[in-house]
């Protein structure tokens, strides 16, 4: 642990100038320093370093911080180590409050899990350059399929010889323990060397270090020993987590906002080796959702490029809907036929490549409909197989606009109601939601949620102050999401009468609230209101309805707190957006709530949607200037729809007010 004295005096120490400047070329433009934004593709700088403020602000992604979060964006640093790499920039002395000693032994345990792991990729460079196997039979073999000796090193590629224990001997040599040595699965439980006679694929964490080895025979004539052996699980490789190739990959997947996955080693070196960098691969398996999160740190947007026989595409098309779930965009495309990204790449070129993907990538979603439909041609039970398919996939978008406009699409697709896609998914949703309730998250997790909105917030600064912390804010519409929260945790047990067809309905109000709010249900920011939504939902799923006791009984600090904040203090409307729309001013709360509860959930709907409408714009530009016309229709569809909604909400109010 770096003592919180050090903390403070590298923050204070490190000048957003300089450390910028290591990575950056900047100009100076009045007392601001400008230069090309590292962390978007752009050709005009807007990339702004203030000195004075000491800090950083870029006007094109958004993104911004001081000198400690620049080092965290730019280079994937976790907070201790940006410190410590400021640190030595600064010669700064770490002071370090003493680790428990349990905390110690399992830090040294890891630091030298690595430090094996390193000597393995020397010794397996060593060979490829250095003995005569391996440079007959490895490097030859390298570059027989066209790598280059500079992409050769880049990705640290080796070769470990055909004797039985040749590595595992020099380790113990070197002082090495047998146990480390199979732990990583270096060598086997007979004590021999786990690869032999391979050319290795070194794997690499998010900080360059090697975490695990592939090695892929150098025939393949004998069908009896595996193409490619990986690495076994090990105390500092967990194979669902990590993307091949993700540590060369990332800066590029972040500016080109897109990242390419490929399914094996060589295409991706090969890719790299064309001028292509966003790119990752899943080796073979099925993606996970760890892999999928590992992504979206750097874009939303993921391109799948298959090159296998339709029956596995199909096969693998499963394993996307994870992709969806995670709120992502996904595009595929199948190469030409017989062709992996390598092999195809060699034989076209970079641009011919790229210009291929370009034309031929195709929403997910609708992709799916289209193949699975041709497939199952007239045939009915095939035919409900499909629905169900498309529908469970369509089900998993958390956006209900965007779910919406799936919908239109894919039942002209399909040549089927909209209505009756749409209750099929509201199905498939339920479901999850209960799943949902069942699983709901620990206080560990919410913790963990809180500690990433803060940060999230604290990235976003502005005029040398946390914007956030200046209005006081944690989430931007916590404003709106409080004022509705707050009558659903006052009031939401009451009763009401509502008009419905048939005469008048008693509800509680909270039900009210939430059958009004289904359509942004999921975009609420603020983590402990979320969990008082799934508290109220997970109620009325037994059939019940949540009480302020409840709440107040929480297990979570922050939950307990709230509420009682709000059942406490005076019930007051949030001067917010005051020339937006006209506020009512509440004075009496215990005989209006349902007047109340309408506008909290009408600006609420507002403020979002004028987000979305944001957001939902920038996209537009974006894939307009790629020359991606399916997702521009999409998304033009989706601006439609938005507007609409905007304009529905704001009349109701008009007619309220008046
Ligand atoms: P491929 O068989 O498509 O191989 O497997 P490749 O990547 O094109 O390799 P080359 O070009 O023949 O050398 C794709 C990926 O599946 C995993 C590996 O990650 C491989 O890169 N795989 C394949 C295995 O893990 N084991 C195997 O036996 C085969
Ligand atoms: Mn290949």
């Amino acid at each position: 642990m770096i003592a919180p004295r050090t903390v403070n005096e590298i923050i204070e120490t490190a000048r957003i100038e300089e450390v910028v400047e290591d990575f950056v070329t900047l100009k100076r433009r009045g007392s601001n320093l400008v230069g090309l934004c590292p962390f978007h593709n752009e050709k005009t700088p807007s990339f702004n370093v203030s000195p004075s403020k000491n800090i950083f602000k870029c006007f094109g992604c958004g993104r911004g911080g001081n000198a400690v979060q620049f080092v965290m964006e730019h280079e994937n640093f976790t907070f201790p180590e940006a410190l410590r790499f400021l640190a030595k920039k600064y010669s700064i002395e770490i002071e370090e409050d003493k680790p428990s000693e349990e905390q110690r032994a399992a830090q040294l345990e890891e630091e030298s899990f690595y430090i094996l792991n390193q000597f393995a990729r020397e010794f397996f460079q060593k060979q490829l350059f250095e003995t005569v196997p391996g440079k007959t039979i490895g490097l030859s073999y390298f570059k027989e399929r066209g790598f280059l000796e500079k992409t050769i090193r880049k990705f640290e590629l080796g070769f470990s010889p055909a004797q039985r224990d040749a590595f595992t001997k020099r380790a113990l040599e070197a002082q090495y323990k047998i146990e480390s040595l199979k732990q990583l699965g270096l060598t086997t439980k007979y004590d021999t060397d786990f690869f032999k006679n391979r050319v290795i694929f070194p794997i690499h964490g998010l900080t360059g270090k090697p975490i695990a080895f592939a090695g892929r025979a150098l025939s393949t004539a004998d069908k009896r020993t595996p193409k490619y052996i990986n690495s076994p699980e090990s105390p500092i490789y967990h194979k669902s987590k990590v993307l091949y190739g993700l540590y060369f990959a990332r800066q590029e997947i972040r500016r080109q906002d897109n990242c390419y996955m490929v399914e094996g080693y060589t295409d991706v070196i090969s890719l790299h080796q064309h001028g292509i960098e966003n790119v990752v691969a899943s080796s073979g398996t099925s993606l996970t959702p760890e892999q999928i999160k590992a992504v979206k740190r750097y874009s939303a947007n993921i391109t799948v490029l298959y090159d296998g026989d339709p029956a596995g595409v199909k096969a693998a098309l499963r394993g996307l809907d994870l992709i969806l779930e995670e709120g992502m965009n996904v595009r595929l495309v199948m190469l030409p036929d017989n062709q992996d990204p390598d092999s195809y790449i060699r034989e076209v070129g970079a641009t011919e490549f790229e210009d291929f993907l370009k034309k031929n990538a195709e929403d997910f979603i609708l992709f799916k409909t289209r193949i699975l439909q041709s497939d199952a041609g007239s045939d009915p039970i095939q035919r409900s197989l499909l629905v169900r398919d498309v529908v469970s996939s369509i089900s998993r978008i958390a956006d209900p606009i965007k779910r919406s406009i799936y919908v239109q699409e894919c039942s002209q697709l399909l040549q089927m109601e909209e209505t009756l896609l749409v209750r099929e998914i509201n199905k498939h949703i339920q479901e999850r939601l209960r799943q949902k309730a069942r699983e709901r998250p620990t206080g560990q997790e919410i913790e963990t949620d809180f500690r990433n909105l803060r940060e999230q917030n604290e990235k976003e600064v502005t005029g040398g102050k946390h914007e956030a912390q200046q209005i006081g804010l944690r989430s931007p519409d916590e404003y709106q999401e409080r004022d509705l929260i707050r009558i659903l945790v006052c009031h939401g047990h009451k009763e009401v009468e509502i008009e419905v067809e048939d005469g008048q309905e008693v509800f509680s109000l909270a039900e009210y609230i939430f059958q009004n709010i289904e359509d942004i249900r999921d975009n609420f920011d603020h983590p402990v209101y979320r969990k008082i939504l799934d508290m109220y939902e997970e109620a009325f799923i037994s059939g019940e309805v949540l009480s302020h006791q409840d709440l107040l009984m929480d297990e979570e600090i922050e939950v307990r707190n709230t509420v009682m904040e709000m059942l406490t203090t005076p019930y007051e409307y949030s001067d917010w957006d005051k020339n937006d729309l006209p506020l009512q001013t509440q004075k009496h709360p215990e005989e209006n709530y349902m007047e109340d509860s309408f506008s909290a959930i009408m600006r609420l709907k507002l403020k979002k949607i004028k987000g979305r409408i944001r957001e939902n714009q920038k996209i537009i530009e974006k894939v307009r200037e790629e020359g991606d016309p399916t997702q521009l229709e999409i998304h033009v569809k989706i601006h439609m729809e938005l507007l609409k909604m905007r304009n529905h909400i704001t009349d109701q109010f008009k007619n309220v007010i008046i």
